[in-house]
């Protein structure tokens, strides 16, 4: 049985995922709580590996239903490799994107429909975040952001499709209320880190 919590972070290209994800850990080991980090696609040896073929700049003729059934692979290989022992060891779990990414990236994206969820119950099976923080800015601020660095085959898509990605997890923020805690991420670092740390602190208020 599953004893430790597992925290989700969500949010398009740029929106200061990787950045609360540190803070977070930062201060979750202030409490003693061992704290594991990952993120997707990746976090196994093998994971990794499908992660290059997803990214690669030069894989321009990838199906988009190929990609969508390689991140699901990538995923299925960290559930069952690292994230579920890590849960029944009672660790934190922190992953940098998980199914939420695939449903806004694939199915909203790349409007593949209802397929994604199918795949991803296959992959994760009943393995869900406890709680998904979705971070939430604009495309174009979100660009602003990243502009200076190399951006990789996702990044590169469309600005059509970032709408679309970013439509997709508004919309599911409406759908799962109860796990996905959205945050408006034109804030402060500071800020929008305390405001993490406290929804995460009631939580484990509550599971503990
Ligand atoms: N609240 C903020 N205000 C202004 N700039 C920020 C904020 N949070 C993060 N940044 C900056 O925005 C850039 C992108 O942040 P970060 O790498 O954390 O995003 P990300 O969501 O992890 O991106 P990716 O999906 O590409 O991994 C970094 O340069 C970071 O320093
Ligand atoms: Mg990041």
């Amino acid at each position: 049985m599953k004893k430790g919590l597992f925290i989700t972070f969500e949010g398009g290209d740029g929106s200061g995922k990787s950045t609360q994800i540190r803070l977070l850990k930062q201060n979750l080991e202030k409490t003693d709580r061992e704290v594991l980090l990952t993120r997707e696609p990746g976090g196994t040896e093998i994971s990794e590996k499908i992660r290059e073929i997803i990214l690669d700049r030069n894989n321009t003729e990838m199906d988009n239903m190929t990609e969508a059934l390689l991140y699901a692979a990538a995923r299925a290989q960290l559930v069952s490799q690292v994230i579920r022992p890590a849960l029944e060891a009672g660790k934190i779990v922190i992953c940098d994107r998980f199914v939420d990414s695939s449903i806004a990236y694939q199915s909203y994206g790349r409007n593949l429909g209802d397929s994604i969820s199918i795949i991803n119950s296959f992959a994760v099976g009943d393995c869900m975040p406890d709680i998904t923080i979705l971070l939430k800015l604009s495309p174009e601020e979100a660009n602003r952001r990243i502009s200076g660095r190399e951006q990789d085959r996702i990044e590169l898509a469309s600005d059509d499709f970032h709408h679309k990605v970013y439509e997709g997890y508004l919309e599911l923020e409406r759908k799962y209320p109860n796990r996905i805690v959205g945050i408006e991420a034109t804030g402060t670092i500071e800020s929008i880190a305390e405001n993490i740390m406290g929804r995460v602190k009631e939580l484990l208020g509550t599971v503990e």
